[in-house]
């Protein structure tokens, strides 16, 4: 099994549900409550820029409409990404990878990259992610682990830089998970914990991968799956599943 330097607690889309998601101030909330690591989700802009954003389209975390798979990076950026959920996020906008990597770096925080491709778009999405990551990434301890619901985009990924780490990511475990992250060259399988059972659990240990879990905001479900085995818990609530949760004998 390759080594997994990562922390058992993920921030997910850098600060869970205490800053608006997939921003700096994400990012900055997460170091905040002592975390570890944080989980995001990276796309291209039609200018091929990589960013962050979740959805599709812009609607729910901006100012702006539409899909941002036809929209310019300084069209996304000129977008306000903070105010929507808080008016002290005001100001707030999409990263770039780039700009990401550098918080990181101050912050001392390991990343998940989700590559989030927008319809369409998942070679060239998984290739560009991924060839930036090792980039910017270059010599980073430790390496940015990738993951996509995507396999055409993961496969991308693979063939762009092949020494970064990858974890195939099912909202549903498929029969055919040993074959997917086999033909990808994966260390993780990331699935949703909610299709995710005990003897799962073993069996893809068992085929030497490790495990990340999300969004797993429940303290009692944590403790259960981190029992199970699971690696990595990917959550929301950095308020109460914090960096130390697992090891807190008090919770
Ligand atoms: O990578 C884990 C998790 O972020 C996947 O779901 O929809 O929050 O990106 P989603
Ligand atoms: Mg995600």
């Amino acid at each position: 099994m390759r080594t997994w330097p990562y922390p058992a607690i993920v921030a997910h889309r850098g600060g869970g549900k205490l800053a608006p998601e997939n921003t700096l101030e994400g990012i900055d909330t997460g170091a905040r409550f002592g975390l570890k690591m944080i989980e995001f989700d990276a796309k291209l802009s039609a200018d091929d820029v990589v960013f962050l954003l979740h959805d599709d389209d812009v609607d729910r975390t901006s100012n702006g409409q539409g899909a941002a798979k036809s929209m310019t990076y300084a069209q996304l950026r000129a977008l306000d990404a903070g105010a929507w959920f808080g008016k002290e996020f005001a100001g707030a906008h999409m990263p770039t990878l780039a700009e990401v990597r550098e918080r990181c770096a101050l912050l001392n925080m390991a990343a998940n990259i989700e590559i989030k491709p927008c319809p369409g778009r998942e070679v060239e999405t998984g290739e560009r992610v991924a060839r930036e990551a090792a980039r910017l990434w270059n010599d980073a301890e430790p390496e940015p682990l990738l993951s996509s619901f995507s396999y055409a985009a993961l496969e991308a990924a693979r063939d762009a830089a092949p020494t970064l780490p990858r974890g195939m990511l099912y909202e549903r475990v498929p029969a055919d998970w040993r074959a997917q992250t086999a033909a990808l060259g994966c260390v993780s399988l990331h699935a949703d914990h909610r299709s995710l059972d005990e003897n799962l659990v073993r069996e893809i240990k068992d085929a030497g991968l490790r495990v990340l879990a999300y969004t797993v905001n429940e303290p009692e479900r944590a403790r259960l799956i981190a029992r199970w085995g699971v690696d990595a818990i990917c959550t929301d609530r950095i308020d109460i599943i914090g960096a130390d949760f697992l090891n807190d004998a008090s919770k």
